[in-house]
Order: structure tokens, then sequence, then C-alpha cells
């Protein structure tokens, strides 16, 4: 990811947010037919002036720590309160950025809607300064913990990308809840949801939200006119890429969920690359599917991918129509076990030979099989045990007794079946009373199983 280089920007415009764009970085900037062939020319970043927590809050009982972190919007610094004997985060305006004044107004606008936002998972923010050179800077809960972006880049097992789901939901909440209140994030991206140390979920940066309805009472900053193109150009709906803020809703962010979804599973976000060159793409919604991305960390479930590749339809008809819906997917997918790749069987296939070692176990979702024992008496010839269909299981006896297969099973026509590999039940035996359980049934079965095959024998 170029993270380096900055880009000037239809220099001469006036930007309402940042004036300059980078690879995920927030832009807000007017959209014109035409813009995508302004020359862009590489830059190294003009050093951004500093924004000194004594300097924004003097006669403060704060204490300032330094700088922690730093946006496109400004500075985020750690402050000890003296009075409360606590540590917050203060997020000041850059003085470069305070003289922009739909810039400026930006910034109180977004110290304002986190204010109007009061949920569990979205960042408390405590108060808000103008000092007398009209620098602003908001005090908030200083979050102890990792970007999203960190927390994805860490993963390397299932459990791991079931956290991010986790995560994922909380950040479906907060949004649900701040979409009934007309606010529309618009900036969703890993870098702008943090997780605590307790695994405490926080969506910040409000700084380019959109308000409809009541709640603009309390903003400030005039309406946008369609043509404005708000947002990170990497994770973008194709409405906010086409400046279309009037059809700009909750499904916006339903989009902005998928993106982050989309990078938990392949590495990448939807639109990798330079800003000015994917967003013809990003218009025109055209994201590459999870399973053709190389780079991922593990291959990623196909039901997971088709979840995010819906969240980011093109049409937002298409896609979960609220954060709630999208939630209630996600929700599904770890209650279900969608973890697995179906495989599909031709008629007369052995999909599991007995005596083989096991590797996998097989739910039928479609077609019909049957199991086949060798005869103890004459083993050129096999008996049919059971005839298997739809919701069936086999080949999990094997794999819970760490046994060999102890009969085979043969697919009558076309069968299609959910594989779960051995590693993934391994995992439940040994973490779960349940997988003990089953286990010890799985060995009890092996047993009566090779007893009645002795009284067979023994009685030919
Ligand atoms: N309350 C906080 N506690 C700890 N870190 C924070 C806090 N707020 C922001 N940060 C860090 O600062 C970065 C930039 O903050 P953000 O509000 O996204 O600024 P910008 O609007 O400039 O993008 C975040 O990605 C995060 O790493
Ligand atoms: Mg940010």
């Amino acid at each position: 990811m170029r993270e380096d280089t900055l880009i000037p920007l239809l220099s001469g415009i006036p930007l309402l947010s940042g004036s300059h764009l980078m690879g995920e970085e927030s832009v807000a900037i007017p959209w014109f037919e035409g813009a995508l062939e302004e020359e862009v020319t590489s830059a190294s970043p003009p050093p951004l002036p500093p924004a000194s927590a004594s300097e924004v809050r003097s006669n403060s009982p704060f204490r300032d720590e330094g700088e922690i972190a730093r946006g496109g919007m400004g500075a985020i610094r750690r402050l000890y309160d003296e009075q409360l004997r606590r540590r917050v985060a203060l997020k000041a305006m850059t003085p470069e950025l305070a003289s922009d004044a739909a810039s400026a107004q930006r910034f109180l606008d977004e110290a304002r809607i986190t204010g109007l936002l009061d949920h569990p998972n979205i960042v408390p923010i405590h108060d808000l300064v103008v000092d007398d050179k009209g620098l602003a800077s908001y005090t908030m809960k200083l979050v102890k913990g990792q970007t999203l972006t960190e927390l994805i880049a860490a993963q390397k097992t299932h459990r791991d990308l079931e956290n991010i789901l986790e995560c994922l939901i909380k950040v479906c909440d907060a949004l649900s809840f701040a979409h009934g209140r007309g606010v529309i994030h618009r900036d969703l991206k890993p870098d702008n949801i943090m997780v605590g140390t307790h695994g405490q979920v926080y969506v910040m940066d409000w700084g380019l939200a959109l308000v409809q309805g009541e709640s603009r009472a309390i903003v400030d900053g005039a309406p946008e006119p369609d043509g404005m193109v708000v947002g990170t150009v990497a994770y973008m709906s194709p409405e906010q890429a086409r400046g279309l803020v009037s059809k700009t809703d909750a499904r916006t962010d339903v989009f902005g969920v998928g993106a982050m979804l989309y990078k938990a599973l392949t590495g990448s976000p939807p639109y990798p690359g330079e800003p000015m060159q994917v967003l013809k793409r990003v218009q025109q919604a055209q994201v590459t599917p999870p399973e053709q991305v190389g780079n991922a960390a593990m291959k990623p479930p196909p039901h997971l991918s088709q979840v995010a590749m819906k969240a980011m339809a093109a049409n937002p008809d298409d896609r979960f129509q609220s954060a709630d819906e999208l939630a209630a997917a996600l929700r599904e997918f770890l209650r279900g076990g969608n973890w697995f790749p179906q495989q599909l069987f031709p008629a007369g296939s052995v999909i599991v030979k007995e005596g083989d070692a096991a590797d996998a176990a097989y739910i039928i979702t479609s077609g019909r099989c049957e199991t086949r024992q060798v005869d103890p008496g004459d083993p050129s010839r096999s008996h049919v045990l059971r005839v298997l269909g739809p919701g069936d299981v086999f080949g999990e006896t094997a794999i819970f007794a760490d046994a060999p297969r102890s009969a085979s099973v043969v697919a009558l026509e076309e069968v299609r079946a959910v594989v779960v590999e051995r590693a993934a039940i391994e995992n439940l035996t040994h973490s779960s009373w349940l997988g003990l359980f089953v286990k010890a049934l799985a060995d009890r079965f092996l047993q009566i199983d090779a007893e009645l095959a002795e009284a067979r024998k023994s009685s030919i």
C-alpha cells in the first residue's frame, strides 16, 4: 500500500476536509466529470504543522503526554487529566485545517455528531473547546487497544476471523443506532474502528458523517449538494464515488461494512491502488470476488465471501437493506458453522473408502448415497448398511475415534456435501465438553460395530 505519497488534488478547488489524497485516507472533494483525467503528480508529503495540546488547551487541567496518532483531520494526543486523574484522548484540529472555514466547521460538526451518538460501540466524547486562535479540539475516551487494521493484519486462525466478525457485528449495532438518528458514517474502514484490550469495539471518526432529518439541528455546516465525493476511495460505495449525496443512506454504510469484511477475508481493500486510478472502477462497484484475490491469510469461507459481495452490491437495492440485516447474516454465519466448502460428487463415485485414513466428514446438502461394508465372510462382496440423504452426516466416526473408515460411502446420484476438515473436528473435540461426549459415543459405536462384525463372522 502506498502510504507515503501524497497527491495534490484538483488544486485551486476549496476542499471540505484534508487537502491531500492518500491511499487509504479520507477525502471530501467536489466531483466533476473529467476530474479523473486531471494530471496527478507525486510529491513528498508537506510537513504538517504541529498541533500541541498545550497550545490549544492552555489553563486546562490536562497534562500533554504527546501525540499518539495522526489522521487527515487532526492529531490525536494523550492527555492526563490532573483533576480526575485519568488519561483521555484529544483530537486537535491542525492550524492548516483551521485556515479553511469549511474544514473547521466540519471538525466542530464531527464533535457534535459524536456527542449525539451515545452508544456502547461509539467512542464517548467528553467536551469540545475552541481556543482564542480559533483552533478546536475535543477530548474523548482514550481507547487502549488496536485498530481493526492491526487486528486484521494479525489474524492467523479461523478463531481470529470469528473475532473480527464479532467486531463487525458490533460495528453494525453502532451504525443501526446512528442510522436511527439520521447519521450516516460514510468513512468506514479498518483504521476508523478501534478494539479495546477487553474486546470493546468503538466506531471512531465521524468527521465525514452525513446528517439527515431532525438531527441536522445539531450541526452548523450547510447541507451538502450532490457532486461531493466523500469517503475513502479504497472502501468507497459507488454512490459516494459518483458524488451522489442525495442517494447516500444507511445502505452506503452497509457497503462500508462489506468492504471491511472484504479486507478481513482477502487482506486487501476492495479497491487497492492509486485512488485516482481506481475511482472509475469504484464508481461502477467493480470488485474482484474474494476467492480470486491471491494474498489472503486463509481461504475465505465461500458463505462469507457471498455476504461481503452482497453488502457491496452496485445497486443499493441488492444489498442488505440495513445494518441490522447485515449483522443478522454475520450472526447466522457464526452460529451455523458455514465455514466449510461444498463439494460435488458425481453419481457412482466413492466418497469415502472403508479402511482408508479419515481426513474429513461430510454433511449432505443434496442427493442420496449409500454406506457399504465389506462382507466379513467374503471380502469380494459388500452389503448396504444405510441410504443417506440431505441433512445426513457421514465420515465423522473415524475422525472422532481416530480410526480408519469403518464403511464406504457411494453416491447413488449426484451428491453435494459440505466437507468438514479433520482439523476443525479435532478443535471441537479438544475444546468442548460436547466434543468429548461425541468422541465417547464414536468410540462406543466403533466397539459395538467391531463386536457385530465378529458375531457375523462366527455365525457364517
Ligand atoms: N480515542 C482514541 N483513543 C486512542 N486512539 C485514537 C482515538 N481516536 C483516534 N485514535 C487513533 O488516531 C487515528 C486517527 O484518528 P481519527 O479520528 O480517525 O482521525 P482522522 O479524522 O484524522 O482520520 C485512529 O486511527 C486511531 O489509531
Ligand atoms: Mg480516521
